[in-house]
């Protein structure tokens, strides 16, 4: 669709990061195959370039998407009426942290802060029920978190440190079932509750 070419084209223009087409391929036929999927929580907006990608999926789902950036809040906004998806997606301009819902989701996509991760995770668990699939990007971050030696700088360091630790308790969580998907986007996860 031309206009969704125009939003990543938009996004890639502005170095705003947006999910890789492999990455997102993979989510979108994971949503086609899962037709019980219906509320979808996601951190990080940006422009709204994935959001509106998981609406087109199916008219039965609704999406609610944090970003704390106003600025970008704007652009999406404007983005989700041209694709006249504003009944279905709704955006909230805010740190995801200071989002309390008592709505329960069934697919939560964390895209925000990579640091975070662990403190999204156990706050948005309580948005959940057995089933609902977290998901997680960039667990393998360009292969330097199994392979620090690629990057000489202080800070990616630290932060792929943060996700290799995140990534060992995640598959060891008993609370979730977690599949690792290493070669898709930049190595996403998929946690389903179990308990
Ligand atoms: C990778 S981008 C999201 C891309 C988007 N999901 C897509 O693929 O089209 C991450 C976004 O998370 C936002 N972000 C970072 N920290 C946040 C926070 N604490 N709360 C909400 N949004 C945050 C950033 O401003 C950025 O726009």
């Amino acid at each position: 669709m031309e206009i969704l070419e125009r939003i990543k084209e938009e996004a890639i223009n502005n170095n705003i990061p947006i999910m890789k087409d492999d990455g997102l391929a993979f989510l979108l036929s994971f949503l086609k195959e899962h037709e019980e999927i219906r509320d979808i929580l996601e951190i990080g907006t940006a422009i709204g370039y994935s959001a509106i990608n998981f609406a087109l999926v199916r008219w039965d789902m609704k999406i609610d998407t944090i970003e704390i950036d106003p600025s970008l809040v704007e652009v999406a906004e404007n983005n989700i009426v041209k694709l006249v998806l504003e009944d279905r997606i709704q955006c909230f301009n805010m740190d995801a942290m200071q989002y309390i819902t008592n709505k329960e989701y069934d697919f939560v996509f964390i895209d925000a802060a990579k640091s975070q991760y662990r403190k999204y995770l156990e706050h948005f668990y309580n948005n959940s029920h057995i089933g609902t699939y977290f998901i997680f990007d960039n667990l393998y971050f360009h292969g330097i978190v199994d392979n620090p030696e690629l990057s000489h700088n202080r800070s990616t360091l630290q932060m792929t440190r943060k996700i290799k630790k995140f990534r060992e308790e995640l598959i060891n969580d008993q609370r979730f079932s977690t599949e690792l998907y290493k070669d898709i986007g930049d190595g996403i996860a998929i946690s389903k509750r179990i308990i």
